[in-house]
C-alpha cells in the first residue's frame, strides 16, 4: 500500500469515510484498540455503524478505574458487543512484584514506570496484534508534544503494521459534539475533573484549562508522559 498516496486521498475526508475504506478492506484483519478513552468511544460508535464484526479490544492491566470497567460492560450492553480483554500474564506480574518490592514500585524511576507497562500493556499487546494488518487508534495531533507530527496513517515498522488514526485531526470539541449528538457511553470520571484517563495508579484530575495530559504520569516531564505503545 501507498501509504503517502492514502494520506492525501484522505486527507479531506471524514473519519467515517477513511473507517469505511479500511475496515471493508481489511476484514478480520484490522482491529481498535480501545483504552475506553472518548475517542476510542467515538470510534467504536463509528465502526459498530459500518461493520459490527470488527475487532475491538481493551488492554486490562489490571490497575484500571472501577469506572473503566463498568464502561466497558455499558459499552457492551448498548452495542450489542464484546470487547475482547487481553490480560498481562501472571508470572510477569508476580516476578515483576517480587523482584521490585511492591504493586506500586514504578514511581521510583522511568526504568521502572517503563517495565511496569512493558508487562502490563506492551506484551499483551503482542499478543493482540496476532493476525492483524491494521490497528486503528484514537491519537489525536493536539493531544500532546509527542503527537504533532502524527499522520492519520502510517507504516508501524516496529510492529509490521499499518496504523490507522481517524481522528488525527479532530479537536476535543469535535469528539465531545460527536459523543453528546450519538449519545455514545463515556467514562463518569471525565464529569469529575478527569481528561486522559489511563491506570488508576498514574492517572489523576486536572485543574481547568490544564494540558490534557498533565493528569498522566505527572511526576514525569512532558516529553516522558507515553506508555510505549505509540512509540516510533
Ligand atoms: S497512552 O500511550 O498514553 O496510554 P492514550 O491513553 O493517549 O495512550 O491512548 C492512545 C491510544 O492508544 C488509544 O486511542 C488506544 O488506541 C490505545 N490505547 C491506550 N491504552 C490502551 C489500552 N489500555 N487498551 C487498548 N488500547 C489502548
Ligand atoms: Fe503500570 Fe502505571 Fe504503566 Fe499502568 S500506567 S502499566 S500502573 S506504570
Amino acid at each position: 500500500m501507498d501509504i503517502a498516496e492514502l494520506n492525501k486521498q484522505f486527507a479531506d475526508k471524514s473519519p467515517e469515510e477513511v473507517l469505511t475504506f479500511f475496515l471493508h478492506e481489511f476484514g478480520d484483519k484490522i482491529a481498535l484498540s480501545s483504552s475506553l478513552s472518548i475517542e476510542d468511544q467515538t470510534l467504536t460508535d463509528m465502526i459498530v455503524k459500518i461493520k459490527k464484526d470488527t475487532k475491538i479490544f481493551t488492554l486490562d492491566t489490571g490497575r484500571l478505574f472501577p469506572e473503566t470497567y463498568s464502561l466497558i460492560d455499558r459499552t457492551n450492553m448498548k452495542y450489542g458487543i464484546k470487547l475482547k480483554v487481553y490480560f498481562p500474564k501472571a508470572e510477569n506480574i508476580e516476578k515483576m512484584v517480587s523482584e521490585n518490592g511492591g504493586v506500586n514500585f514504578f514511581y521510583e524511576s522511568i526504568e521502572k514506570r517503563h517495565l511496569c507497562c512493558q508487562y502490563r500493556k506492551l506484551e499483551p499487546l503482542k499478543r493482540a496484534f496476532e493476525g492483524l494488518e491494521v490497528w486503528i487508534c484514537g491519537l489525536r495531533r493536539e493531544q500532546s508534544v509527542t503527537r504533532h507530527d502524527m499522520q492519520m496513517i502510517e507504516t508501524d515498522t516496529l510492529n509490521g503494521l499499518i496504523k490507522l488514526n481517524p481522528l488525527i485531526n479532530w479537536t476535543e470539541e469535535q469528539v465531545w459534539d460527536y459523543i453528546k449528538k450519538n449519545s455514545v457511553p463515556y467514562n463518569k470520571l471525565h464529569d469529575k475533573g478527569f481528561a486522559s484517563i489511563g491506570c488508576q495508579p498514574c492517572t489523576r484530575a486536572i485543574a481547568p484549562g490544564e494540558d490534557i495530559r498533565s493528569g498522566r504520569w505527572w511526576w514525569e516531564d512532558p516529553e516522558h508522559r507515553e506508555c510505549g505503545l505509540h512509540k516510533r
